[in-house]
């Protein structure tokens, strides 16, 4: 269907149920296909950003957002150049709204990682380009997109899947939730006392469940939620921007290890899934480097998500 230009994504929540589910069909497709060509010794481009280029105006660090998005610009035969917080005079002697207005005239897409949603949600509304939210505060979209690429890789469909999340309420969980409700799959959440999912979140979340029903449930309790589960999943307990209140949030998360023993509360070959980068604190080496982690694969379909999730919004301007 025509959609107005440009469009945008900076949650999950901005696609529809079948529209994501068509993201990650075609992101199978696309590293299927350049698996094979890679093989065969053929050309892997696929092109369609030819002549064109992706800024990236990230604020906060990056290993897999900046990775991902840089290698798939390029497989989409376009250029892509990355903006760090010394290089632009944004924040120091530029707001967001004269970035925005300069840097989308030039450029065919922006994938952004800054501190506040409402600073992506200022940027976007005022680009004359389609914006990607590579992380904030809030949403996390394209790891979302990578984690049911994953476990639709590990288990070959969405259906009767009970995906159990341990830890913090953040950005991770946020959209995680959204794609499952959309997905199908029943979430079971262990948070710890006194770290409360938003409740604007949370309609979010039942609004993405109404055509599939899924389910979620909310705890305090990390050895109930896990019974059952296919998948349990986990992220950072101090996340970027957090750094300071390192001491008391260890204190605050203190049981909330994903360990050998809590993996065995849940279905036997239950799998692990972790966003990365990880700390020692919320999950043991055994789970995390076993042989049911999925996080490698995790880490590198945050790639073919990201050729996918580009190629509609920039190349194809938004529709899906
Ligand atoms: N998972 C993820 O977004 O990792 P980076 O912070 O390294 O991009
Ligand atoms: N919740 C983490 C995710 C990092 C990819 C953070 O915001 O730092």
């Amino acid at each position: 269907s025509f959609q107005k230009f440009p469009r945008h994504l900076l949650s999950i929540r901005d696609l529809s149920r079948e529209e994501m589910l068509k993201l990650i069909t075609r992101s199978a497709e696309i590293k299927h296909d350049y698996k094979k060509r890679f093989a065969n010794r053929e050309n892997v481009q696929l092109g369609g950003l030819e002549g064109q280029n992706v800024a990236m105006i990230f604020n906060k660090r990056s290993t897999r957002t900046r990775v991902s998005v840089e290698t798939a610009v390029n497989t989409l035969g376009g250029n892509c150049m990355f903006l760090g917080k010394d290089d632009i005079q944004l924040g120091v002697n530029e707001s967001f709204y004269d970035t925005s207005k300069v840097i989308s005239s030039m450029v065919a897409g922006v994938v952004a990682r800054v501190n506040k949603y409402s600073d992506v949600a200022n940027f976007a509304q005022h680009a004359s380009c389609p914006v990607i939210n590579g992380l904030c505060d809030t949403f996390h979209p394209l790891q979302a997109l990578a984690d049911l690429l994953t476990i639709q890789e590990a288990f070959g469909t969405f259906k009767n899947l009970k995906l159990a999340w341990i830890g913090d309420a953040n950005n991770v969980l946020h959209d995680l939730m959204i794609a499952c409700a959309k997905a199908g799959i029943d979430t079971t959440i262990a948070n710890p006392k006194n770290v409360e999912i938003r409740s604007d979140i949370l309609n979010l979340v039942r609004e993405s469940s109404k055509e599939t029903n899924a389910k979620h449930i909310i705890s305090h309790d990390p050895a109930a939620a896990v019974r059952d589960a296919d998948i349990v999943v986990t992220d950072t307990w101090i996340s970027m921007g957090q750094e300071a209140e390192r001491q008391a949030r260890l204190k605050q998360f203190a049981g909330f290890q994903v360990t050998e023993k809590i993996m065995q509360l849940a279905k036997p070959h239950c799998k692990f899934m972790h966003c990365m980068p990880r700390h020692p604190e919320e999950v043991s080496d055994g789970v995390f480097y076993g042989p049911n982690s999925l996080v490698f694969q995790e880490a590198e379909n945050r790639k073919w998500t990201t050729v996918a999730a580009l190629e509609a919004l920039v190349v194809n301007r938004g529709n899906i």
